[in-house]
């Protein structure tokens, strides 16, 4: 009663306010003392006009449950402005903002603008350029969006690291709406152009709820904005989590497990949102605007317990409550130890909470709010470390330069040693490591900040709920409310909506050369991937299908595939998943992280994994699958407990090819056709009895025509590496692995692809042939990569893509293609020096014998092509995602449905 009064009261008392003018008010609160007492403190002047807000997030699914509480609120005391994505933490750009796009769609906010990417970089002399797009740390920000990940690696790169998280554990694809708000290359607004939009309209508080290097580029380089910033509140850091109270006499202290790092033995101090970009961080604090943080010290006494969890299980009165509590339990089910319930926090939902509270109480000194206990404290970020003025070449901000970047004191603070990744030898210890970058450490120096910082979460008020804090109270209170909640899922959006599992009847007809395709998801491989769909199944049995994720794309673009399967009525065809990490990067002591001394030469942003994973925005046309990637597992697979629905588990590469081996009819051998990096197929061939059962490969990729005509290969992300091919580039120990390997190959080279690279033809010859749905799909990515090609230089790779197709068709072995061939002993180098990595060069003694594609007739691999694609048989039965919503709003038994599967 008492609490409904208050809220009546206040929103009558605001809308009136809002009219009045400040005298008014006044003579109103006074008026109201009297009977109202100390719900008067509710109503401070800052109340008239909304809170301005903007979020810089990784979209990971604690950033999810956070963006839920705030667009909760009532927006005319709460207005979140605006969303930049964080593109170096949790997530992969791509994936993040379509997610974030789908949250607010379902959310009713489309009106609300999301920043990501960027292609402007900084200059060796530190000036920074308009739209840096952030997918680097600061200091290793050049002007690509290509580069290392000394500090990303250590966030897991598959399960229970960005795969999970880029798909909300599988959650994303099954329950959100799509609007029409979608990602689209050139088109797509920059976080910084966000960032200034949001911040230069007006006063506004900033949160950051992942790594600070959008938010420190922007004031780096808008400086005069900086006045617009009214308070910075970041989730981040660990100051003195779980230690004993530390005595100001007693500063040797030190408590394990500061940070949240895993493994613990090159950086105990750091956590994840700090570490991922030092630098940023220190920027940030130090720029001399209020600074709020909600480190581990308070997020580990908040753990999801068990009495929270099975409260939120009971509760789920609204589509964003379903859909975090999903996302919760499958993270639950999949957690590696039995101890969820202390180590799961809430991170991201309890800096909102926290922050909110503070701001209705006027941001008061002490910073008192409903939620956490909060302590001033003196902190610095470390950004590299001691001896400073160090000169062993990890330094980016001083080695190479006479002065140092962004005017950085020569032996000053981040003149030390900067942590080169997980395995830094400066840094590895047993047990506890000793490097501190991204410690959030309390100083006493001049170089330490004030900051208030919070410490602890506070119980719940009433002791005898079983919530036992204050705040889980508050979330499940706020997620569950009926104000301006979620529309709709994706099943009640539509009145008919449902899902079919496609397969097709080839009746009697006998299947052809059974063949395993497997492709790295870069945009010529659904192009490739859609010829072999249409090519005959008497003479192509496509049998399944393996995803190589060290490629161009990233794991969770696995989606795309099953999009595609679906479309041509293919849900029959098993996909499997390969490993995160090409051959010898993984981490030794956690496989789960690992370096990327290869895979750092694909681009980030344009033209790189930012396209690809949304295939260059065009993925959302198509119709989605009911099959997708999912966290789903269970005990059978060695996972420690059985989740929902354990069915629809995920299988990796390995496992699809070993079901296929064991379908095979005795006697007959697989075709293998391979698209990307050689991960999937070295594993393949080094397992146990199944290379004996691979009847040949086909390669596409490798440069062999430098020999002749000198002409470069493709990696132009690293120029000193002159005649490598991307795909023996990216995994070179595996491709190694196969040219030394028993198996009969046929090599697709970069100079033959070369010949079909012509955008102009290809899409000519599309004109003039049936419109497919294949065809018409076809058609709109490859002018959209024309268009790019021709509009941007960060695209001038495209016909790398258009190339990649010929593989498929040769496979095929149309004859009138006319294609020849030619032995020659081969060795791709695997070792030594950067600049000769992936090269493939002839070697008369120690060389493999390999069969090498020297000549064919470009012209009817044009007409070839197309032609098969705009054949009318083996074509789509749900054209797009637009035909899909069609179904979904008529009856079943309207549908026309015509299953085009007679050959
Ligand atoms: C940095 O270099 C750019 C391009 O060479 C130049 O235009 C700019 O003036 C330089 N800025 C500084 C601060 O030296
Ligand atoms: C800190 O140390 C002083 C003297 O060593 C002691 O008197 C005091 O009780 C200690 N405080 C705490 C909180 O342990
Ligand atoms: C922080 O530093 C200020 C001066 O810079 C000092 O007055 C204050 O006592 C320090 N606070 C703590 C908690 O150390
Ligand atoms: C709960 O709080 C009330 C009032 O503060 C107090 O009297 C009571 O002892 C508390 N109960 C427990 C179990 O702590
Ligand atoms: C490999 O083949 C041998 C002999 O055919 C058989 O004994 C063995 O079990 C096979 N190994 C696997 C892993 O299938
Ligand atoms: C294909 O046809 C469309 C419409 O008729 C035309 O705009 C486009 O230029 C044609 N493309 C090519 C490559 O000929
Ligand atoms: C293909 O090769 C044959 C014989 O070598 C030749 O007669 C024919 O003209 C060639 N066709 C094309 C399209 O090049």
């Amino acid at each position: 009663m008492q609490t409904m009064f208050a809220l009546v009261w206040n929103n009558e008392v605001r809308k009136l306010f809002c009219q009045s003018q400040r005298v008014m008010r006044v003579i109103w609160v006074a008026a109201m003392v009297g009977s109202l007492g100390a719900l008067v403190f509710l109503v401070d002047p800052d109340d008239a006009q909304p809170h301005r807000i903007l979020v810089d997030t990784d979209a990971d699914t604690d950033d999810v449950f956070a963006l839920f509480y705030l667009l909760k609120q009532d927006s005319t005391r709460f207005d979140l402005q605006a969303i930049t994505i964080n593109a170096n933490g949790w997530s992969e750009a791509g994936h993040a903002i379509n997610h974030v796009y789908d949250i607010l769609f379902m959310m009713g906010r489309d009106d609300i603008p999301v920043g990501v990417g960027g292609e402007g970089g900084i200059l060796p002399n530190g000036t920074i350029l308009p739209n840096v797009g952030g997918f680097q740390p600061i200091i290793d920000q050049g002007m690509s969006t290509a580069g290392e990940c000394r500090y990303r690696q250590a966030i897991p790169v598959a399960q229970r690291g960005r795969l999970d998280v880029n798909s909300n554990y599988g959650l994303r694809k099954a329950f959100l709406p799509q609007g029409s708000r979608r990602y689209t290359p050139l088109q797509q607004p920059t976080a910084q152009q966000v960032m200034i939009d949001a911040i230069s309209s007006g006063p506004i508080t900033v949160f950051l709820m992942g790594a600070h290097t959008n938010f420190a580029i922007f004031l780096m380089s808008n400086p005069h904005l900086k006045k617009n910033v009214k308070h910075v509140y970041a989730m981040g850091g660990s100051v003195r989590p779980n230690c004993p109270k530390i005595n100001s006499s007693d500063s040797s202290g030190e408590c394990s497990d500061i940070g949240n790092l895993y493994p613990q033995d090159s950086n105990p101090y750091a956590e994840f949102n700090i570490f991922s970009d030092p630098f940023a961080a220190y920027k940030v604090l130090h720029f001399g605007i209020p600074v709020t943080l909600i480190p581990l010290d308070a997020t580990n006494t908040i753990p999801l317990s068990k009495s929270f969890f099975m409260e939120f299980e009971r509760r789920q009165n609204t589509y964003e409550a379903k859909y975090s509590f999903q996302a919760l339990k499958i993270i639950r089910d999949t957690w590696l130890s039995d101890a969820f319930h202390e180590q799961y926090c809430m991170w991201d939902s309890f800096l909102v909470g926290v922050a909110l509270s503070i701001i209705r109480n006027s941001h008061n000194l002490y910073g008192e709010n409903e939620f956490a206990e909060m302590q001033y404290m003196n902190i610095t970020v470390v950004t590299s470390n001691e001896p400073y003025g160090a000169l062993d070449g990890s330094n980016p901000l001083i080695t190479g330069y006479s002065t140092p970047r962004f005017n950085v004191q020569k032996n000053g603070v981040h003149s030390g040693h900067v942590q080169m990744g997980m395995q830094d030898p400066f840094c590895l210890q047993k047990g506890k490591g000793k490097c501190q970058d991204g410690y959030t450490k309390e100083g006493t120096g001049e170089d330490a900040v004030r900051v208030l910082v919070a410490t602890k979460a506070k119980p719940n008020h009433d002791n005898r709920s079983i919530l036992g804090r204050e705040f889980y109270k508050s979330f499940l209170h706020v997620i569950n409310s009926p104000e301006r909640t979620g529309r709709f899922d994706i099943r009640t959006q539509y009145p008919f909506h449902r899902e079919f599992l496609y397969k097709p009847d080839f009746g009697k007809k006998i299947r052809g050369k059974p063949v395993v395709f497997d492709m790295d998801m870069s945009a010529g491989d659904f192009l490739a991937l859609l010829y072999l769909l249409k090519l005959p199944v008497e003479l192509i049995n496509l049998k399944g299908i393996l995803i190589s994720s060290t490629g161009w794309a990233t794991p969770a673009t696995i989606d795309v595939v099953y999009d595609i399967l679906h479309m041509m009525a293919r849900d029959d065809i098993p996909v499997g998943l390969g490993e995160a990490f090409a051959v010898g990067q993984a981490n030794p002591s956690f496989a789960a992280i690992g370096d990327c001394k290869y895979s750092k030469a694909i681009p980030h942003g344009s033209g790189g994994y930012l396209d690809s994973d949304t295939l260059y925005g065009l993925a959302r046309d198509l119709p989605r699958s009911p099959r997708r990637y999912t966290t789903e597992n269970s005990v059978k697979f060695g996972d420690p407990r059985d989740t929902d629905n354990p069915g629809l588990r995920q299988p990796s590469a390995q496992e699809v090819w070993k079901s296929i081996v064991e379908s095979l009819d005795p006697g007959s051998k697989i075709t293998i056709l391979t698209n990307g990096p050689l991960t999937n197929l070295a594993q393949i061939i080094l397992s146990e009895n199944t290379s004996s059962l691979i009847q040949g490969v086909y390669i596409v990729g490798g440069h062999t025509g430098y020999v002749y005509d000198n002409s470069e290969g493709n990696v132009f992300t690293v120029p000193s590496n002159k005649y490598a091919e991307f795909n023996m580039f990216l995994d070179p120990l595996a491709a190694k692995e196969v040219f030394t390997s028993s198996v009969d190959i046929r090599l697709v080279p970069l100079q033959m692809q070369r010949r079909v690279s012509s955008f102009s033809t290809i899409l000519n010859r599309m004109n003039a042939t049936t419109q497919t749905p294949e065809v018409v799909f076809a058609q709109h990515l490859l002018s959209r990569l024309w268009r790019l090609q021709q509009e941007h230089y960060r695209y001038h790779h495209m016909d790398i893509f258009l190339g990649e197709i010929l593989g498929a068709a040769i496979l095929a072995g149309n004859p009138h293609l006319n294609q020849t061939f030619t032995l020659k002993p081969l060795k791709v180098l695997a070792d030594g020096d950067i600049t000769k990595i992936g090269e493939i060069v002839i070697d008369e003694e120690k060389g493999k014998q390999v069969t090498i594609l020297e000549n064919f007739n470009p012209e009817t691999y044009y007409d070839h092509f197309v032609r098969v694609l705009g054949d009318h048989r083996q074509s789509a039965v749900l054209g797009s995602f637009h035909e899909q919503e069609r179904m979904w709003n008529s009856p079943p038994e309207k549908m026309n449905f015509v299953h085009n599967q007679q050959v």
